[in-house]
């Protein structure tokens, strides 16, 4: 295979936004990323059905707030900006789309920021999501986004590190002040409420395999993320398994995998 010259950052240290990459297929990961995904995927293997899953829920959230008028997103925890990530959906549909993805994990940002360097619509912040003022007094932020305009903030795969201990609906809160009516926010969020026995012991056994080693998991259950909704208008079909947010039926066909149940997704209206 063909290692793209961008992926030579830290090659030797496993990082979870490549290690994400690698479970969606993408090109931007590394022997030493591909060994850490193998060991993840033997402690839950439904984990690479679930990033697909989870990649499936942004890309029909994003087109469809691309469809109701949005032309400015805000990607928190987008790791790599690749593998049909936000800016691809928008600008596909609204080829003039703004794009600001935020992570605070520096490999994914230099990567993030070579895979970008010839759209002028899209940029990469290094910056804490949950550090919500300082992210809009970064300059970069502030000359992308039109805070006067509605926005599309992406939440897909970070809340999960985020804990209940840091005030999460606080953190939503936040950012929905930040929001002019009309804009929108998507969630997705790992649970276990509806798993097997089995794979439940799977998850379990995840979250504690990445205690100090990567960054603490958290699992919520569904009343936890409709919690997260307070005060937005939860768009149809409401917080729903992710495989079952609006699927498109020419491409979302029903895979019996266990991570069908890992998931939770919702996107919420700022009235
Ligand atoms: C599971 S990946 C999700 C990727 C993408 N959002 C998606 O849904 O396909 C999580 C990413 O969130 C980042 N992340 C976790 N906590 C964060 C925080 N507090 N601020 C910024 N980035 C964070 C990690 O570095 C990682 O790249």
């Amino acid at each position: 295979m063909i290692v793209p010259e961008t992926a030579h950052l830290d090659p030797d240290t496993p990082n979870i936004a490549r290690i994400y990459d690698y479970y969606l297929g993408g090109a931007f990961n590394l022997p030493a990323d591909r060994e850490r995904a193998a060991v993840i995927k033997s402690v839950l293997p439904g984990m690479e059905m679930l990033a697909r899953f989870n990649r499936g829920f942004l890309r029909r959230s994003v087109a469809f707030m691309v469809e109701r008028g949005i032309t400015q997103f805000l990607d928190l925890g987008s790791g790599l900006p690749t593998a049909g990530n936000t800016h691809e959906v928008a600008q596909a549909l609204a080829p003039d789309a703004k794009v600001v993805y935020v992570d605070y994990e520096p490999v994914a940002v230099a990567l993030g920021r070579r895979i970008l360097r010839n759209n002028p619509n899209a940029v990469m912040v290094e910056a804490d999501a949950r550090r919500v003022d300082a992210l809009f007094a970064d300059p970069a932020v502030r000359d992308v986004l039109d805070l006067t305009r509605p926005l599309g903030i992406m939440m897909t795969g970070v809340m999960v590190f985020v804990g209940d201990h840091e005030d999460p609906v606080g953190l939503m809160k936040a950012y929905r002040d930040v929001c002019t009516p009309g804009s929108y926010i998507a969630l997705s969020q790992l649970t276990d409420e509806q798993a097997d026995p089995e794979t439940k012991v799977q998850v379990h056994a995840m979250v504690e395999a990445y205690k100090g080693v990567i960054e603490q998991l958290y699992v919520r259950d569904r009343a936890g993320v409709e919690a997260l909704f307070d005060g937005l208008t939860l768009v149809e079909p409401g917080v729903t398994l992710m495989p079952e947010w609006q699927p498109h039926p020419d491409t979302d066909i029903p895979t019996g995998s266990p991570a069908h149940h890992l998931g939770y997704a919702a996107v919420g209206r700022v009235d």
